[in-house]
């Protein structure tokens, strides 16, 4: 089948659908790819770089007669009409909120897939444009950000005087939240974030961001998208957003829930209450925004000069990388798509993933699609019992101080008794225990895995110690170095076998 990649017909788009590599990539499923001439000059993919990946440039007429067609932005009514009969589609589409669009690609009698409808589960992931596009905007908008403020972000001591360090505050904590927090975190900004699900102050923390709670009853999603809130937490909210906005040099608001217009969450009195020179950007633009004044591609300048940021194509200001990340996303669906890596297109509608990006197929309607309950927690089938545990008693005074004296009373036997090297190897031994318990307790959820990465190394430590010490002549020595080695061994063979389970977790079968 023959794929072919037009030049974007939306004024000022800088994407194209397919990179040079990406094009090669769908080549080497077996399926002959043209692409129109210009069509990847604004993402710097000249035709002489696709034609020296072996990719056939040519014109429209042709590329409009393939097979497939692949876009990055939804086609206009004149390009459906351009399409064959029977052709199939692939692009951004956004069918819920496109009934016009759908009845359009019906007459034509096309099959139409979108990109932006790939359901967000774990074995898609790498199919999902929305977030490559949103990670790549999170990015640019603190870019965009940096650009209009009249600072440095990056908190410095100089000959001339201190510098503080910019206070940025993200709203929503998604995909394009999350690469917004990393992004200002590594250019040395003091970074707070806020999103209705509590679920994710944890990924927060580990991008570098202070995660702000709001005194109020939070949901914990049950599909990973947020839900709307109730009037109570509205009210706390709006509360939070005026004194962090009144706090915040940088605001990016990301704040989205699927299917409706974007929450307006900033209002009129909380930015003029901002300082001057602040810089809002507001990433919902496109969506009606999260920002009162906020105007959809438009720069904004209060009379308090904060600036208002509402564009929308974020992601289309890094042309290169968007359409790589965009190309690398359709050879995976195109993977899936092609099962015999013969260049022939074959849709399984008893996949998920291939229902559920499938609008209209030879011409009949075929959205919505059922939907897929993904599930950021396990669901709970019945009203789970809340546990209360007992509260602790403290212990005796006595009890302490007959444990205390107790504990010296051994201590002193045991250096009077023991060989002299022991009250050494004793020391490290409880000043291990010490920093230890201090230093484990205060790793952070995130890191965990690296911790546990370092303890199998000690263990391997532990093991080799032991297995030294087993031929001793000693039988209580014999028998700790055994109770070491046996210790250390399930430690580290458990090790391999978590990492084994949580590698299953991600293989397609
Ligand atoms: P996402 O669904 O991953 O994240 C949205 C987050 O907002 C969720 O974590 C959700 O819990 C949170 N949220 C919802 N209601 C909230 C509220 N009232 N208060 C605080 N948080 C709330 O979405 P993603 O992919 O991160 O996209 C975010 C926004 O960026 C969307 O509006 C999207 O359209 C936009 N976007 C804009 C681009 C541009 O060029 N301007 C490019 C790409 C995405």
């Amino acid at each position: 089948m023959r794929i072919g990649i037009p030049r974007e017909s939306r004024p000022g788009e800088t994407l194209v659908a397919a990179t040079t590599v990406t094009a090669a990539q769908l080549a080497a499923l077996g399926y002959d790819v043209v692409v129109e001439s210009g069509a990847g000059v604004a993402a710097d993919q000249t035709d002489a770089a696709f034609t020296d990946a072996g990719i056939r440039v040519t014109g429209a007429d042709e590329v409009w007669a393939s097979d497939i067609v692949i876009k990055v932005n939804a086609p206009s009514a004149d390009e459906i009409w351009r399409l064959q009969q029977g052709a199939t589609i692939i692009s951004l589409m956004a069918p819920g909120r496109s009934p016009k669009l759908i009845e359009q690609l019906q007459a034509q009698r096309v099959t139409a897939l979108a990109m932006d409808a790939v359901p967000r589960i774990s074995r898609a992931q790498a199919m999902d444009v929305l977030s490559s596009m949103a990670n790549v905007a999170g990015y640019r908008a603190v870019i965009e950000a940096a650009h209009e403020f009249g600072r440095q972000f990056t908190g410095q001591v100089t000959a001339a005087g201190k510098v503080p360090p910019a206070r940025v505050f993200v709203v929503g904590a998604g995909v394009a939240g999350l690469a917004a927090i990393g992004a200002a975190g590594s250019m040395g900004a003091v970074v707070r974030a806020f999103d209705v699900r509590p679920e994710v102050a944890e990924q927060v923390a580990s991008m570098g961001g202070e995660f702000v709670t709001v005194e109020m009853e939070q949901e914990v999603s049950a599909d990973g998208y947020a839900k709307e809130m109730t009037a109570e937490q509205e009210a706390a909210t709006a509360a939070m957003y005026d004194e962090e906005a009144r706090n915040a040099d940088i605001i990016i608001t990301t704040a989205l829930i699927p299917g409706r217009p974007a929450p307006q969450l900033i209002t009129a009195e909380t930015i003029a209450a901002m300082k001057t020179g602040s810089v809002i950007v507001d990433m919902a633009a496109a969506n009606g925004g999260n920002v009162a004044l906020t105007q959809a591609d438009e720069r904004v300048v209060t009379d308090n000069l904060v600036t208002i940021l509402g564009y929308t194509d974020l992601a289309s200001r890094l042309a290169a990388q968007t359409s790589q990340l965009y190309g690398t996303n359709v050879v995976n669906l195109f993977k899936l798509l092609t099962p015999a890596k013969d260049g022939q297109l074959v849709l399984d509608h008893d996949d998920v993933v291939q229902r559920g990006i499938t609008v209209t197929q030879d011409g009949e309607s075929l959205w919505p699609p059922p939907p897929v309950q993904v599930s950021a927690v396990p669901a709970t089938a019945a009203p789970v019992e809340r546990h209360v545990p007992e509260p602790k008693q403290p212990m005796d005074p006595r009890k302490k101080f007959f444990a205390a004296a107790l504990g010296a009373v051994l201590f002193a036997l045991a250096a009077a008794y023991a060989p002299p090297d022991f009250l050494g190897h004793f020391t490290v031994f409880a000043l291990a225990i010490f920093v230890g318990y201090y230093v484990i307790s205060n790793v952070a959820h995130a890191l965990h895995t690296p911790l546990m990465a370092e303890t199998n190394a000690i263990s391997g430590i532990i093991l080799v110690g032991g297995i030294l010490q087993v031929g001793s002549d000693n039988l209580a020595v014999t028998t700790l170095a055994l109770v070491a080695v046996l210790v250390a061994s399930i430690n580290i063979f458990g090790g391999f076998l978590v990492t084994a389970r949580m590698l299953q977790m991600f293989r397609k079968d």
